[in-house]
């Protein structure tokens, strides 16, 4: 396989993603006509389009078993349309679509298909094949079986896990053909409605309990040279990559050939045993470096070739956008091994996108508290952002409106959506301004259907920006289409708020909608001497069917006496604001 020529070009001119993603784009094309789902560029944002029209996907993800059953879901499907959703993510799994080899059976598929319709349901779906969460307890049993022709994974004590080896094109090749004939029956039942909008290929790949599959297979390969196309990664495109890929590369000399080993440098000692959980003070810092890297650069290699070889089987069948989603490095699993090696995390995303050009993006499965950081390594190459998996603690409002704008996410969806939500109490005590309490997901939810269209038609431009404030982060100062503003946590006769969040769009020169709350808004003039900016008007409201419905005129405390833009603390709210100029 060679590098394709477009990304060819863009990585020589140093715009990797941007270019990247446009290139991979427009290969959806074929579909784009008919208005199937495919990724469109937009400024410095990537816009999942859905027959025709830009689609924000406020999803949530269903337990794993929950789509084996039509009834277990029937009384999900109303809560789901409660909380707002307008997307769930499904899993579809090989052992239920093709219980014999070559019979399939897409009868318990369709009834999901049916049932997302009738409740104005999207759907994403979750190919669990070959693994999930590293492991292969997916597959159907006359794949399980025959550990010949579908060989396992092996690991240094000599232990060979139930666990297929991503080396061996036969599984790749029989999970490809399930996979493709899915596709085509998604195509035959759907070209036309349009309810699947993704395919998330596999589920968490990766080795676990050790940091490289050593299997005669596996052991072959490694010690063989690196395959020229990945060398070419290093040797033509080393300013674009990853710092940490990088880094690895040249701390071993920047070689331009030589086998995994003398190109990557050292690989996990026998005797170090992996331990899940870091002593408390390493935990902050060391979880981020790369341990091992040539066994998780080797695996990473070996299975994006393999996701690659499913997901274009699937491809060749239904062109819309697929994915394939990581199990995160993390404080409690530092170690390749600890986390499924190989999978796409940040140090390897490069890795991945060579080796898996057949998919989209590359998503976090992001539940750790270092949101922000990993929202920026996951796209600072251009990789557009999707959250298939993440909670619904109380920060799940504050990280979705802060990816949208700061990170141009295309889609959220939190774990285990068909399990009861747990919600903060309400702040209460006896303030007329209470403090914020944290507003469910479904709160959220209602707040972006309403504004989605305003908030595609500005993602990726200078007219949109989104925050979370904190004591640690408690203001910004930016520029909104033109206008200066000053973004702060709200702060009303003394009583300052905690935490703010939300989103502000310049829609005309003096007229801007935001939404969020514990926040306000102050406009600057654009340069010293400029004419100031007043508020003028703010009035707060709702979008039915996209049509603005102005509830109260807000003034006097509610705008801190003609002061500031105020989003209080003690509920979200959509508002619209006006401004005018003086001197
Ligand atoms: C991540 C996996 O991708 C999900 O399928 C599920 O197993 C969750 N972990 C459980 O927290």
């Amino acid at each position: 396989m060679t590098i394709p020529p477009r990304w060819s070009v863009a990585l020589a001119a140093g715009i990797l993603g941007s270019f990247l993603i446009s290139a991979r784009a427009s290969d959806s094309t074929a579909s784009a006509a008919d208005g199937a789902p495919r990724l469109r560029r937009q400024g410095t944002a990537t816009l999942l389009v859905v027959d025709g029209q830009p689609f924000l996907i406020l999803g949530g993800e269903l337990m794993n078993s929950s789509s084996s059953s039509l009834e277990y879901l029937q009384p999900v499907w109303g809560r789901l349309t409660a909380q707002h959703l307008n997307t769930v993510l499904a899993g579809v799994s090989w052992e239920l679509i093709e219980p014999e080899e070559g019979r399939f059976d897409f009868q318990l598929f369709d009834g999901l298909v049916r049932d997302a319709r009738a409740h104005q349901m999207k759907l994403v779906l979750l190919w669990f094949a070959s693994w999930k969460n590293g492991m292969s307890s997916y597959p159907p049993v006359w794949v399980k079986r025959d550990t010949r022709r579908f060989p396992r994974v092996q690991w240094q004590n000599g232990e060979i896990p139930e666990v297929l080896t991503p080396l061996a094109t036969s599984s790749a090749d029989a999970d490809g053909r399930a996979f493709a004939a899915l596709m085509k029956h998604v195509r035959e039942i759907d070209a036309h409605d349009h309810t699947v909008l993704m395919v998330q290929v596999e589920n968490e790949v990766g080795v676990l309990n050790d940091s490289r599959d050593r299997s005669p297979l596996a052991e072959a390969e490694f010690a063989k040279p690196v395959p020229a196309e990945l060398m070419n990664l290093f040797l033509q495109h080393r300013e674009s990559l990853a710092p940490e890929l990088a880094g690895v590369w040249t701390a071993n000399g920047s070689k331009s050939t030589g086998t995994w080993a003398e190109v990557f440098g050292p690989t996990k000692p026998k005797e170090f045993v992996l331990t899940w959980d870091l002593p408390e003070e390493q935990r902050k810092t060391e979880w981020r470096k790369l341990h091992w890297p040539v066994d998780e650069i080797f695996m990473a290699w070996h299975y994006s070739r393999y996701v690659n070889r499913v997901a274009a089987a699937g491809k060749r069948e239904y062109n819309i956008p697929m994915y394939a989603n990581a199990w995160l490095q993390q404080p409690g699993c530092a170690f390749p091994g600890t986390y499924p090696s190989g999978g796409p995390v940040p140090q390897v995303i490069d890795v991945w996108r060579l080796g898996a050009p057949s998919l989209d993006l590359l998503a976090p499965d992001l539940y750790v508290p270092e949101f922000a950081e990993l929202c920026e390594r996951f796209t600072r190459s251009g990789n557009p952002l999707f959250i298939p998996e993440t909670d619904r603690g109380p920060d799940a409002g504050r990280n979705l409106f802060l990816a949208i704008g700061a990170y141009n996410l295309i889609g959220f969806s939190p774990f285990g959506i068909d399990m009861p939500e747990f919600k903060q109490p309400a702040a209460s005590g006896n303030s007329p301004f209470p403090m914020p309490s944290p507003a469910g997901l479904g709160d959220n939810y209602n707040i972006l259907r309403q504004i989605a269209p305003l908030v595609l038609a500005h993602q990726g431009t200078d007219s949109l920006v989104s925050f979370a404030l904190d004591k640690d982060h408690p203001s910004l100062i930016t520029k909104l289409g033109g206008t200066t503003v000053e973004i702060s946590l709200d702060d009303i006769f003394g009583r300052k708020a905690e935490k703010g969040y939300g989103m502000v769009v310049a829609v005309g020169p003096d007229e801007f909608v935001g939404a969020g709350m514990g926040f306000r808004v102050i406009f600057k003039p654009s340069s010293p001497g400029a004419p100031k900016v007043g508020v003028g008007t703010v009035d707060e409201g709702v979008y039915r069917d996209g049509k603005w419905i102005p509830g109260r005129r807000l003034n006097g405390d509610e705008d801190d006496q003609g002061r500031a833009w105020r989003f209080g603390s003690s509920s979200l709210q959509i508002e619209r604001c006006t401004t005018y100029r003086y001197q």
